[in-house]
């Protein structure tokens, strides 16, 4: 329901996986979900800016758009920045940093924008500015200014850090998944945690994919267990907020969740990563190479793996083929009627599987790097 004091609600997403993020706001009822470019607007009020916090899985941070104007130059920009009521979500007490960007406009100096949102808040609220570079943990709201096309568009990020880190994960292995990203792909599997899947990573490092599943299966809250920017916002209403908290129930999957790795240091870390999540109940994870893999008893379900990328952990990509090989051949001769989804920055070694892989692929920008979900259907 749209109310007059909705305003758009920004959910940004890892370019290339926007529909996916869009579903999952749907699925979440969240109002009017629309794909757009990096990322999916809904529209709602500061009650849904929590909720969407504290329940998307998919969504790397929540911005809230709270004000929009034209500007055609900085005298403009001052004086309509003035005007926008800060009071209405700032505090005067919390520091405030602002972020401007600037694209195909007559401003074109994002610094000295910045200088004049800075000094209207300063000035028409009183809190302190903060100009250095946000350092994890330091108080404070970050406003976002986007100027594009003279359209200045000010947003307030409501996550603060990003919303990947969901406070569980304390050790992380070699070029760990972000949880965010990896809920995603499994949505794009088709895993949304109504159907009882089990899953299965051969190669599950800080086992960021068995324990996403398995929190998905439960229908635990990703956000439950940190804090949130919106939490220093004016108007922030606690009762509200530990009611949106509470609610919903916990339910006990009725498949369980599978890691393994070579590596001993990689396992633990799961166990103790999966522990603090609360799921370890759930969650399986050993210590064997990928060729000793079997299949676990009971219905078959979804392989997701991400083997090491031939650029990313400086290997060479020849010397990765006979792994990608070995993955596949277990995978073929063990897992009959599962579906396996493969990432991996290199068509050449998605191949080196032999891996019967259809269209359903999705290719995605994970922090510079071009990866590609590589998915089977069910294996015969
Ligand atoms: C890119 S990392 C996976 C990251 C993981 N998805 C996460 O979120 O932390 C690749 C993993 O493959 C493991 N690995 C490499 N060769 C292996 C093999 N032959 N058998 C099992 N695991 C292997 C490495 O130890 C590493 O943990």
């Amino acid at each position: 329901m749209n109310t007059d004091s909705d305003f758009e609600i920004f959910m940004v997403a890892t370019p290339g996986l926007e529909s996916v993020l869009c579903a999952e706001a749907q699925a979440r009822g969240f109002t009017n979900p629309t794909p757009v470019k990096g990322g999916v607007t809904v529209a709602g009020g500061w009650p849904e800016v929590w909720r969407a916090n504290l329940e998307m899985r998919g969504a790397t941070r929540i911005l809230a758009r709270v004000a929009s104007f034209r500007a055609f130059h900085l005298a403009q920009l001052d004086k309509r920045a003035r005007r926008v009521p800060w009071a209405d979500f700032l505090r005067a007490d919390v520091p405030v940093r602002v972020e401007v960007s600037c694209k195909g406009s007559r401003i074109y100096h994002a610094g000295a924008a910045a200088q004049r949102i800075q000094r209207a808040i300063a000035e028409e609220l009183g809190a302190p500015i903060i100009r250095e570079a946000p350092e994890a943990g330091e108080p404070g709201v970050s406003i976002k200014a986007r100027i594009d096309d003279d359209l200045c568009t000010i947003s307030v990020d409501s996550s603060g850090e990003s919303l990947h880190k969901r406070n569980h994960k304390e050790a992380v292995h070699k070029a760990p998944m972000r949880e965010t990203l990896a809920s995603l792909f499994l949505r794009h599997c088709g895993y949304d945690g109504r159907e009882p899947v089990p899953v299965v990573d051969p190669m599950c490092g800080s086992g960021t994919f068995p324990i996403e599943a398995a929190e998905i299966a439960a229908g635990l809250k990703p956000g439950r267990s940190r804090s949130f920017a919106f939490e220093q916002l004016a108007g922030f209403d606690p009762a509200v907020w530990q009611g949106l908290r509470a609610a919903g129930t916990v339910t006990e999957p009725a498949v369980r969740f599978y890691g393994s790795d070579r590596d001993a240091g990689a396992i633990a870390m799961s166990r103790a990563n999966a522990e603090r999540a609360g799921v370890s109940v759930w969650t399986d994870f050993r210590q064997h190479s990928v060729s000793d893999l079997v299949a676990p008893e009971g219905p078959p379900g979804l392989v997701i793996v991400n083997p090491p990328y031939g650029a990313r952990l400086g290997t060479d990509r020849k010397a990765l083929v006979p792994l990608y090989h070995a993955l596949g051949q277990t995978l073929k001769q063990g897992f009959a009627g599962w579906r396996v989804a493969v990432i991996t920055n290199e068509p050449s070694l998605a191949q080196a599987t032999e891996l019967p892989f259809g269209e359903g692929g999705v290719s995605v920008s994970n922090g510079g790097l071009r990866v590609t979900l590589h998915l089977t259907g069910a294996l015969g």
